[in-house]
Formats: C-alpha cells, sequence, structure tokens
C-alpha cells in the first residue's frame, strides 16, 4: 500500500472561511475525509502547520519512507528558501499544489522557491488540486 501525505501550510486550516470567492466554501476535513474513502487502497495522511519549521519537520519525519508528498505550502511557497531545501534533502517525491491559479493572480505569487525541487506543480482546480496531486503518486 502506498504511503501519500498531504501538507497543508498557513492559512489552509481556514479552508471554507477564508476569502471563500478564491478558496471555495469546502472545508478540507471533509474534502480528506472523501479522499480517503474514494482512494481506500492508499494509506493517505494529512497533516497541517501554520509554522515554516514545523513543515521542514514533517517533510524530514516522512522524506525517506512515503512514497509521495503533496504540498500546498501556502505563502510560504513564494517566500520560503528553508521548505524548497527540504524538498531537495528528502527523497520522496513532492507535487506542489495550488488551489486558485496562482499565475492569475498577484505577481508574487508567480514564482515559487519550492517547485524547482518538485515532481510537478498542480494549481487552479479548486480542491481537485490535490486529487491530481495524489493521482500522479499512483
Ligand atoms: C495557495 C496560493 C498562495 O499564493 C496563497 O498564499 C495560499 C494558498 C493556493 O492554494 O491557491 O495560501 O497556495
Amino acid at each position: 500500500m502506498k504511503k501519500i501525505l498531504i501538507i497543508n501550510g498557513p492559512n489552509l486550516n481556514l479552508l471554507g472561511v477564508r476569502e471563500k470567492s478564491v478558496y471555495g466554501d469546502r472545508d478540507f476535513q471533509s474534502y480528506f475525509e472523501e479522499l480517503k474513502t474514494e482512494y481506500e487502497d492508499v494509506d493517505l495522511s494529512y497533516f497541517q502547520s501554520n509554522h515554516e519549521g514545523a513543515i521542514i519537520d514533517m517533510l524530514h519525519e516522512v522524506g525517506f519512507s512515503y512514497d509521495g508528498i503533496v504540498l500546498n505550502a501556502g505563502a510560504y511557497t513564494h517566500t520560503s528558501v528553508a521548505i524548497g531545501d527540504a524538498i531537495a534533502a528528502i527523497e520522496t517525491p513532492v507535487v506542489e499544489v495550488h488551489i486558485s491559479n496562482v499565475h492569475k493572480r498577484e505577481t508574487f505569487r508567480h514564482h515559487s522557491y519550492l517547485a524547482k525541487n518538485c515532481v510537478g506543480v498542480i494549481c487552479g482546480f479548486g480542491l481537485g488540486s490535490y486529487r491530481l496531486g495524489l493521482q500522479s503518486f499512483l
């Protein structure tokens, strides 16, 4: 059974409440339960943190034993050399995902410090971006 971890970064604990016109009105927990039901042959787990160091610690913790990581690092995508370095340091492949199409938005969201160390990037499909990220490992 493949072991896949979904990581959500800062402010993504507020999905369903936060800027609904951009991120939709669904909370992540119910979406995650749906994914778990849909992919019952996958050992799927979920971690969310608003703290950069906690995200790095989690990447280190699973990054030598899991089969894939689906990472939405939120705004840290555009600022964090350290998360980019952590992705380069581990063995588990990482797919960068975003709910919104970051390229349609402010210029500062167009650059990712993570993308060059990721297998690929998926953005703009709403919560469906996570499903596509997950499927890429199967
Ligand atoms: C986001 C896009 C980021 O620019 C933003 O800071 C987020 C969410 C997305 O999923 O669309 O927090 O990663």
